[in-house]
């Protein structure tokens, strides 16, 4: 038997590693083990971070391929290096994942490398590279092990001409053919990020509409730019297989509407299907912890599983899948173990699509409000009479704000355009502290800036925007 903790957690992810960091503020003799080679989880090492990369670099490159010589900026011959273009990604990762490990050494967190499972109430067993068993005793676990990518029946990611996210951001060139199987989250990303640097692609999505859950307005808004940048959409299509013949991958559908089965040949397939909880190998079964219908580790509002010193946060719980809803899970529970009254409130969490332009959101959609019958009133502002986004060429998308229609509380907000990804800040922060529309249309607001959109919308909200 080795060390003996407070705290262990069980992934070093933006929820494992915030909760680490948390419980160690907190005065906690805390560990945190993590099979990855660096920390930071999905979120630095393969998802957030190097897609964020790509996403900047294909739009810098795309810009001065297509606008530059409109602007004034002749640059000839530009040219894709893609070898450097991902070296670049690389080496930002390197970066942030190193910065993990540094703040783990200044918290003095034990960086536990290798397998964690649960192996009693009070025992967590590390299997390190070597195979070598080391047993920790500790007061609290918490189980932060993430998301894997799901597949389809009879699809088998093999990382090569199937690939998953992880995949798609390594490619060594560009394929001629993409097909991106879902029109969520990560396809329209790396579709967009492929598209930009030369891929025909083409998204194949089950629904009629993308992005599930989205608010209506935002998602038609979206996939009209995506099809004018030229992504194609194969909507309301249920992929059946993916078969490989010389190299080269055949996509079978079937549309939902006709019945017409098709088939399509790719360079590659990315498949963005979903994700699904990371937790075999826990040895969660043998400890009687339950798991809901989703495979999603049962919790009560203290994130406690069955055993009241056993938790658990991120995605291997409900809840949208998103590194800063973990990260606020992390905060959470190592105040709850501490004696605090830590919590998060999910009905303001912002999410963000990271493509050009941006998406973000937070709060209820229209559709949510009118099913659950709940009076509101609608602003909406577009950029093409924003100043700022006027003089950057940018004026594509809008501004919707959504109040109670009695008591102008802010509900939600809907955005898509230039910046919005780092504007929905604003509105989560006013629905925290339970804003009114008006009270936002009476916020100063910086000229000339995008965020004057949300100060117009608000106005909007109540029908007198200056602007349009
Ligand atoms: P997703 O849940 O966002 O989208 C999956 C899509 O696949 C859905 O539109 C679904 O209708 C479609 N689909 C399912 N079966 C299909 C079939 N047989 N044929 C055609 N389409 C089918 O999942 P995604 O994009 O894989 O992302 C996984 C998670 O990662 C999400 O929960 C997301 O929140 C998170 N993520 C977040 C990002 C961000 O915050 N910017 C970026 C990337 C991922």
């Amino acid at each position: 038997m080795q060390e003996n903790f407070d705290v262990i957690v069980i992934g070093g992810g933006p929820g494992g590693y915030v909760c680490a960091i948390r419980s160690a503020q907190l005065g906690f003799k805390t560990a945190c083990v993590e099979s990855r080679k660096t920390l930071g989880g999905t979120c630095l090492n393969v998802g957030c971070i190097p897609s964020k990369s790509l996403l900047n670099l294909s739009e810098i490159y795309h810009k001065a391929q297509t606008e530059f010589n409109n602007l004034g900026i002749e640059a000839n011959s530009i040219k894709l290096n893609l070898s450097k273009m991902m070296n670049n990604k690389d080496r930002s990762v390197l970066t942030l994942t190193k910065g993990v490990e540094y703040l783990f050494k200044k918290n003095k967190i034990a960086y536990l490398r290798g397998y964690g499972s649960i192996t009693s109430k009070n025992t967590v067993t590390v299997v390190d590279e070597s195979k070598k068993k080391s047993h920790y005793q500790t007061e609290n676990i918490v189980i932060s092990t993430g998301s894997i990518p799901v597949s389809l029946p009879k699809i088998k990611i093999d990382e090569k001409i199937i690939v998953s996210s992880t995949g798609a951001l390594s490619f060594s060139k560009v394929p001629k053919k993409l097909i991106i199987i879902g029109g969520g989250y990560i396809g329209l990303e790396m579709g967009s990020v492929w598209k930009r640097l030369g891929s025909e692609v083409t998204v194949v999505e089950f629904l009629d509409h993308i992005i599930p859950g989205m608010d209506g307005d935002i998602s038609n808004e979206f996939l009209k730019i995506l099809k004018k940048q030229g992504i194609d959409f194969e909507l309301n299509s249920k992929v059946n297989a993916v078969a490989q013949v010389k190299g080269q991958a055949i996509v079978s559908f079937t549309n939902n509407k006709s019945a017409k089965i098709e088939r399509v040949q790719a360079d590659k397939v990315l498949v963005a299907v979903g994700r699904k909880p990371n937790i075999d190998g826990l040895n969660l079964t043998k400890m009687g912890i339950e798991k809901d219908n989703q495979g999603r580790i049962q919790i009560n509002k203290k994130f406690q599983t069955k055993f009241e010193n056993i938790y658990a946060i991120g995605d291997v719980i409900p809840g949208p899948m998103l590194a800063h809803k973990a990260e606020d899970e992390g905060i959470a529970v190592a105040e709850i173990i501490a004696g605090q009254s830590g919590h998060v409130n999910y009905k303001v969490i912002p999410a963000v699509i990271y493509t050009h332009p941006e998406v973000a959101c937070v709060g209820k959609t229209e559709e949510e409000l009118k099913k659950e019958k709940i009076e509101y009133k609608v602003g909406k502002f577009p950029f093409l009479a924003n100043s700022r986004a006027k003089v950057n060429n940018e004026t594509e998308g809008f501004v919707k704000i959504i109040a109670n229609k009695k008591s102008d509380k802010v509900l939600g907000a809907h955005m898509i355009g230039p910046q919005v990804g780092t504007m929905i800040a604003e509105v989560a922060l006013a629905m925290e502290f339970g804003a009114s529309s008006e009270d936002i249309a009476r916020t100063c607001h910086a000229h000339p800036t995008h965020t004057e959109a949300i100060k117009e919308a608000a106005l909007a909200v109540d029908k007198r925007s200056i602007h349009y």
